[in-house]
């Protein structure tokens, strides 16, 4: 029985490198002993599972040798329906064609947007790996040495160029490293020392007791601040332009740091109002006085309370001076005064604004200051650029100096309109299904164990997941178990666009986070994430009668090659993604969780392939 099944997968998968295929194999079973675990007694029987798991192992492992040995004989390869796209889609980003905006009649920078309603696709094709894709070093290494083949990068920009935080350096032919943190010369370290300084800390560990959380990195040359901000355990997410060619944000998530692409441009970020603690930004290449202040009013709207602004910047210099000789006011000091935000310090090229704590500040200002914005905008998904203040009303409008944990009470729970009963069980959920399954699955998924001296290096794929994509994230639960088992990632949380908007509960809980419309592609470069998981969106795509199909080559769009994919759902949407994924070619395994319910678990590996 288990023979033929796994004959007749592989007659569908063709011929695949054993261990690549063991280890499908391995993780399948796992979970679907796990998951029975879980819905029985786990505890009570988790050693005999353990036992059962060793000997399954064993037996599948020599099966499927024998089976790939003679499958091999065959040398079959037998389907292929979707083919790769042309060379020039290698580093494809949907949304951002500029040529076809142009046309379209955008301008004034609008044709840099994000317009995808101008990128439907007339066939689908498969993103294809560049020539010398290599699979990225594991996390921490990865984050200090990437392969220059893996991003698309000009010829100048190898060059140690004058900017801190562009600076690279071409180790050797086909990699580039990053200078570490420690490197006082890189200069990383005291531009965040300069910066808490400047907001009275005695130092840049002690931004958790001033409320600093979560940072918006915008432009984040090519992370080593946000590198620095996680390191002490800051949640600093890049946002950036789309770039075809050296991009910020590609570069950021290659090195496995959060990152995402988007613009001050016409519309709002993908992110609730009160949503940060800091909004960073250094000689980012924004106007920021352009636009009547609207895109300081968007800072002002996805800052929290309290919250900074850090502009470096040497075209604004003359902001003092020019007030110290009693000029009139430059438009930039003119807008901060009209927001209700204090200029906290000036150093150098440094300025720092606070958002005022004071939801009346925009009122009973003697200045005239924006108006307010009529009703609470909850979903912020790309709405145009607004010229009033939004969140004063809110629920969640507390100064960030107020809060002194990331943990929630009940009744913090219940400002974001959760029941706090729902909340706790849904991380209960996560963290059992974590608890029983992932740890079993670390030592091969997670490089957590450092490599010792005299160690061999592993064998490939030595599949390390650091960027997860959490594609329905609900309230972050998968996040806060990952956090919880102490896996070295990163998750992109994900809120459908339709479903109650969590977002608020999973960025105050220090995480990272974006709205989006799966009907859409995501702004992501190809082959940036490691790992995505999906429950339940199936289901709701379904409801919102969005393409599987779309969705499941945009999954594969950003998916990196033999990076994993889980999705979990009802058992006909898992049947339908199921012959979809093994058409792209991916390995595919249905686990049925034996619970009774018509749920279902699809686990899958995109095969690394050049062809
Ligand atoms: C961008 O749009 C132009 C004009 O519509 C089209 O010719 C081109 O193929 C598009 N590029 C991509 C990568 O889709
Ligand atoms: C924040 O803390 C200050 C001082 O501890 C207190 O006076 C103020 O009422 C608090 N604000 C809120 C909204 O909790
Ligand atoms: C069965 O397991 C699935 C997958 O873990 C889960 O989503 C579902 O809630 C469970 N159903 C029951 C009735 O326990």
């Amino acid at each position: 029985m288990r023979s033929s099944w796994y004959k007749k997968l592989l007659l569908v998968l063709g011929p695949r490198p054993p261990f690549n295929w063991l280890l499908l194999c391995l993780v399948s079973v796992l979970v679907l002993v796990v998951l029975w675990g879980s819905s029985t007694s786990f505890d009570s029987v988790s050693a005999s599972v353990r036992h059962d798991i060793h000997s399954n192992y064993r037996r599948l492992n020599n099966q499927a040798v024998l089976d790939y040995l003679e499958l091999k004989k065959l040398g079959s390869n037998l389907l292929r329906n979707y083919d790769f796209c042309g060379k020039e889609r290698e580093n494809y980003v949907p949304c951002y064609n500029v040529s076809a905006n142009l046309l379209a009649g955008f301008k004034d920078g609008e044709e840099f947007d994000r317009h995808c309603e101008l990128s439907q696709d007339q066939e689908y094709c498969l993103v294809r790996p560049p020539k010398d894709y290599k699979i990225p070093l594991t996390w921490p290494s990865g984050r200090d040495v990437v392969w220059s083949g893996n991003v698309k990068l000009s010829k100048d920009q190898f060059l140690s160029s004058g900017s801190m935080t562009k600076r690279l350096m071409l180790l050797e032919e086909n990699q580039i490293s990053f200078r570490s943190d420690d490197d006082i010369v890189d200069g990383v370290k005291d531009y965040s020392h300069q910066i808490s300084d400047m907001i009275g800390l005695g130092s840049d560990v002690e931004f958790h007791e001033a409320g600093v959380r979560n940072v918006l990195d915008i432009g984040c040359g090519f992370g080593s601040f946000g590198a620095h901000l996680l390191s002490l355990k800051l949640m600093a997410i890049c946002m950036a332009a789309y770039e075809p060619i050296g991009s910020q944000v590609q570069l950021a998530l290659e090195r496995g740091l959060p990152a995402v692409i988007g613009n001050f441009i016409a519309r709002q970020l993908p992110f609730p109002a009160l949503s940060y603690d800091m909004v960073h930004c250094t000689k980012c290449g924004i106007f920021w006085d352009d636009k009547d202040g609207m895109l300081l009013i968007e800072v002002d709207r996805v800052l929290k309370p309290g919250g900074y602004f850090v502009l470096t910047s040497g075209s604004y210099r003359q902001i003092r001076n020019k007030r110290n000789k009693g000029t009139v006011l430059v438009p930039l000091e003119e807008y901060t005064q009209k927001l209700c935000w204090n200029l906290v310090a000036h150093q150098d090229e440094t300025f720092i604004w606070q958002k005022t704590t004071d939801a009346h500040c925009y009122i009973s200002s003697k200045q005239s200051s924006f108006p307010l914005c009529d009703g609470e905008d909850s979903m912020s998904y790309y709405k145009p650029l607004v010229q009033c203040i939004s969140g004063t009303a809110s629920k969640r409008w507390i100064p960030v100096q107020n809060k002194s944990s990331i943990y929630f009470s009940p009744t913090e729970i219940a400002i974001y309109g959760i029941n706090p009963d729902d909340f706790s069980e849904d991380m209960e959920f996560w963290r059992s299904a974590l608890r029983n399954y992932w740890s079993l699955l670390s030592p091969l998924i997670f490089s957590d164990h450092p490599k010792r001296p005299g160690d061999e290096d592993p064998m490939p794929p030595y599949n390390m997941v650091r960027n997860v994509m959490d594609m329905n994230a609900r309230y972050g639960g998968l996040n806060t178990a990952l956090m919880e088992g102490r896996k070295s990632v990163w998750v992109m949380n994900v809120v459908p666009v339709g479903v109650h908007n969590s977002l608020p509960v999973i960025l105050d809980q220090g995480f990272a986070g974006v709205l989006h419309d799966w009907c859409e592609p995501f702004p992501t470069y190809p082959r940036t994430y490691d790992m995505l998981h999906a429950k339940g969106l199936l289901s709701h795509l379904d409801s919102q009668k969005c393409s599987m199909v779309d969705l499941i080559f945009e999954m594969d769009r950003i998916l990196r090659p033999e990076g994993w994919v889980i999705i979990s759902d009802k058992i006909d949407h898992i049947e339908t993604a199921r012959s979809l994924v093994t058409q792209l070619r991916w390995e595919a395994r249905v686990i049925d969780p034996q619970n009774g319910s018509d749920q279902r678990l699809l686990v899958c590996q995109k095969p690394f392939l050049r062809k």
